[in-house]
């Protein structure tokens, strides 16, 4: 196939993108969403400061944009992302309360995930929870250290309940190499919530690269996470400079992984990125296809 999405579809996978509400106005921009890509993640429009700004004052206009536009083109869509330390209003961060932040939490899944029930194929429900560094253990933030560790587990239940037919995905950066300590640590935690019936059906992995690309061991920790009995998924990427061989290896890991079900990228252009200064996409900002374009749709 001749585009990134319909070669994807060869092997039953998506290839996707994130998207930004404000650039849909743009069509350089947007010819290439749709000639592209068959998966949409809002990059920021339903995060919590966009969604729920103050307490109970839900507000969808930009994410609606985003989904009605990929729905309107057969585009599916993942939802990016209910719980996260970052991006959250300082209402919630300054709740002290374990039964009000309970409640508050409970209350922002359901009302988020109820607002685009059926049309969502996946949510990161937990967005990275996970410390850096050697401790293997979750990060301080409001969510653990007014609820404790099981506020994941709560957020994933609470999750199933709101959207039974939406996969339920624990979403971090820095757990492709399989030897570090954080990576270790989210398997452990998908391994006990997989032993204990906690409702989760798969990881994704951010997959923020510097210039070499994945580490060595990225397709063993796609399998490692996958033979717990879930699906992963390359949520994220991008690399610093994009090198043609950086970007094939990443999607080759995912293609040797039967439960790797699809990659989505940061951005389209690399002046849409976040990291815009390392060039880090598939398409230069005058929307031209750099030579990393084609050693993804080569390796897919
Ligand atoms: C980034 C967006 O791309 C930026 O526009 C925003 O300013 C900050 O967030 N991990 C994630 C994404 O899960 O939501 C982040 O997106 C990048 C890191």
């Amino acid at each position: 196939a001749s585009t990134l999405g319909a070669q994807a579809a060869q092997s039953g996978r998506y290839f996707g993108t994130a998207v930004a509400a404000g650039r849909l106005g743009d069509g350089t921009y947007t010819t290439i969403l749709d000639r592209e890509f068959n998966s949409v993640t809002p990059e920021n429009e339903m995060k919590w400061d966009a969604t729920e700004p103050s307490r109970g004052s839900f507000n969808f206009g930009a994410a609606d944009q985003i989904v009605n536009r990929a729905q309107a083109r057969g585009q599916r869509l993942r939802g990016h992302t209910l719980v996260w330390h970052s991006q959250l209003p300082g209402w919630v961060s300054s709740i002290r309360d374990a039964n009000t932040l309970r409640g508050v939490m409970n209350n922002h899944i359901t009302t988020v995930m109820n607002r685009y029930k059926g049309r969502i194929h996946s949510w990161d429900v937990v967005n990275e929870a996970f410390a850096d560094g050697p401790s293997g253990q979750l990060r301080s933030s409001v969510f653990r250290d007014v609820l404790g560790n099981g506020f994941i587990e709560q957020a994933f239940r609470t999750a199933r309940s709101a959207d039974p037919a939406a996969k339920l995905c624990y979403n971090d950066y820095n757990i492709e190499n399989w030897s570090e300590a954080k990576t270790q640590g989210v398997y452990r935690m998908v391994r006990d919530f997989k032993a204990r019936g906690v409702p989760i059906d798969c990881v994704g992995l951010q997959a923020h690269f510097g210039t070499g690309g994945p580490p060595a061991s990225f397709q063993t920790t796609l399998s490692n996470f996958a033979a717990l009995g879930v699906d992963v998924q390359i949520t994220e990427l991008d690399i610093a400079q994009a090198s043609p061989t950086a970007y094939a290896n990443t999607v080759r890991a995912c293609m040797n992984v039967a439960r790797c079900t699809g990659i989505t990228v940061w951005g389209i252009r690399d002046s849409d990125s976040w990291r815009a200064s390392e060039n880090p996409l598939l398409f230069d900002r005058n929307g031209n296809k750099k030579p990393a374009y084609n050693a993804v749709l080569t390796t897919l």
